[in-house]
């Protein structure tokens, strides 16, 4: 089944054509807003709607044109139906109701983060669940066991800010603008964060819960101490000792999650897998703790439609579709909550 991946949830927007064999991309095109939003500093959700109505049909027409085929040579439609951004949705989700009734073509409503997931299995080895994800994005950061595609578990989340918007913050501090995720990252390229220490947040060693909030004021106090924001070789290091203890932060719970489960596998998805420390920290552990780490290509961890695609296939694949009385859903919670003992 060829499948045509539409996400609109938040600020970007993707389309994406996924072959037959469920791993090939006959086109994967994202087009951005960082430039519309970078003025304000963070997403505008108002903007990001009405951009997102102008963009639809030149993506759609720029993604067939790179797939080389016409709509109908496209068998289903999978769409991003929540959560996110409740404007952003409705685009996508209304024009891939249109597409399907004009084509007749089968449709079926994506969870954004199954999608983040599910990007994992446009790799050639992919991981076979059970096993445990780290979602960490700029919304979410969630520890979850895949028991099947469809069924997850609850096994820890963060209790103040999400792992991207602790990079997103940070850079904000740091007069680096917005998104943060990517500079940071790149600033740190070749520092070792010498000279700069940052807390380790944990909530408690009993759960799988995280916390940022912590490291979010430690970098505030430091900038306050040293008058005004690192610069040069300072900023390398800063950027390099701030990701060390996010991705330590994520990395214990997430290591310890995998272990705890018996499944011996992580996948990591969402925009800060695309993270080098995170990634880097990620093999080394995995390789020494023999657990078996899956990490989607840094193109697939950032909001993408082939994930979405992908997602899609799955569950059309087992039967399941969404009739055109779908809707956009702001909140769509992921798990079936643990029960209580
Ligand atoms: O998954 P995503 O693209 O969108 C959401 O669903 O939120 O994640 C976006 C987040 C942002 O906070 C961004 O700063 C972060 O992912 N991010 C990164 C990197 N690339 C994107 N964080 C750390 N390192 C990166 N290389
Ligand atoms: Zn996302």
């Amino acid at each position: 089944m060829r499948v045509l991946g539409i996400e609109s949830s938040c600020d970007e927007l993707a389309m994406a054509v996924l072959d037959h064999d469920g791993r090939t991309l006959l086109a994967n095109v994202v087009h951005s807003q960082v430039e519309v939003h970078r003025p304000f500093g963070g997403v505008v959700p108002e903007v990001a709607s009405r951009d997102h109505v102008r963009r639809l049909q030149p993506v759609l027409e720029a993604t067939l044109d790179r797939a080389n085929l016409p709509l109908e040579a496209v068998d289903a439609i999978a769409v991003t139906a929540g959560p996110g951004l409740i404007g952003s949705l409705l685009c996508g989700v209304e024009f891939a109701k249109g597409l399907a009734l004009a084509t007749g073509r089968p449709l079926i409503g994506v969870h954004h983060l199954e999608g983040h997931i599910a990007a994992s299995l446009l790799e050639t080895i992919a991981p076979v669940p059970p096993f445990v994800s780290l979602l960490v994005s700029g919304g979410h950061t969630n520890l979850v066991r895949v028991h099947d595609w469809g069924h997850y578990e609850h096994l820890g989340a963060t209790r103040d800010d999400a792992a991207g918007e602790a990079f997103d913050k940070t850079a904000k501090l740091l007069g680096l603008g917005y998104p943060g995720g990517a500079v940071i990252d790149r600033l740190a390229d070749g520092y070792s964060g010498e000279g700069f220490r940052f807390p380790i947040m944990m909530p408690g060693k009993d759960n799988l819960d995280f916390s940022f909030s912590g490291l979010k004021t430690a970098v505030a106090r430091m900038i306050d101490e040293m008058g005004r924001p690192p610069t040069g070789a300072a900023l390398g290091h800063f950027c390099a000792a701030f990701q060390q203890a996010v991705a330590e932060n994520l990395l214990k719970k997430a290591f310890r999650a995998a272990k705890k489960s018996g499944d011996g596998a992580l996948v990591l998805a969402g925009g800060v897998a695309a993270n080098s420390r995170l990634r880097s920290m990620a093999e080394y552990r995995g390789r020494r703790e023999g657990v078996q780490v899956f990490l989607p290509s840094r193109r697939f961890c950032t909001d993408n439609a082939a994930m979405i695609a992908r997602a899609g296939l799955t569950r059309l694949c087992r039967g399941e579709q969404s009739g055109l009385d779908l809707t956009a859903r702001a909140q769509w919670p992921l798990f079936e909550r643990r029960a209580k003992a």
